[in-house]
């Protein structure tokens, strides 16, 4: 299985976001695969296509981030939110961000809709840390960052690593 490169923070492409996805089938599967791989060997939990470089909707995730359960993976392609409930903060990384950790409020109760790598719709309800992970990635696709949700203090906080990230890409550039 081919590991994709997670890209990190500022690369354009994660304020690029993804786009709808109308192309279903083997290669959309291979990417999924793809991209779970990658998730598994970044020790992640959720991973969005904009972060491995490719402007579509779709995203993974496994609330165990881990080969071990592979029964949790979920892959959701063109995600939707239908409704959603009480606010609750909690403890966000992202494999874009390696090293910086804050709290972000997000909703605990979501139903949401999307397609399957054939193109079936799909409907479910999440809660708790899935309903998180699922919020986090949905964010990616719209280019949408976990530190654009942190609070002021939390903001200053992680200042210097963000910073250090930013000049990190201009050395390698
Ligand atoms: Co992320």
């Amino acid at each position: 299985m081919t590991k994709l490169e997670v890209v990190h923070y500022p690369e354009p492409v994660l304020r690029r976001g993804g786009k709808p996805v109308t192309a279903f089938g083997p290669e959309l599967r291979q990417l999924a695969e793809e991209m779970l791989a990658t998730m598994y060997s970044s020790r992640g939990v959720g991973l969005a296509a904009p972060q491995v470089g490719r402007e579509l909707d779709l995203l993974v995730l496994n609330p165990e981030g881990s080969l071990a359960d592979r029964t949790q993976e979920l892959v959701l392609v063109n995600p939707r939110i239908l409704s959603r409930k009480r606010l609750e903060f909690g403890d966000e990384g992202c494999l874009s961000f390696p090293g910086i950790y804050a709290e972000v409020e997000r909703h605990r109760d979501i139903v949401a809709t999307w397609q399957d790598v054939e193109g079936r719709v799909q409907e479910g309800k999440a809660s708790g840390f899935v309903a998180r992970i699922i919020q986090h990635e949905m964010d990616h696709l719209q280019g949408v960052l976990f530190v654009d949700r942190l609070s002021p203090a939390d903001r200053i906080r992680v200042k210097k690593q963000l910073e250090a990230l930013e000049r990190r890409a201009r050395i390698a550039t």
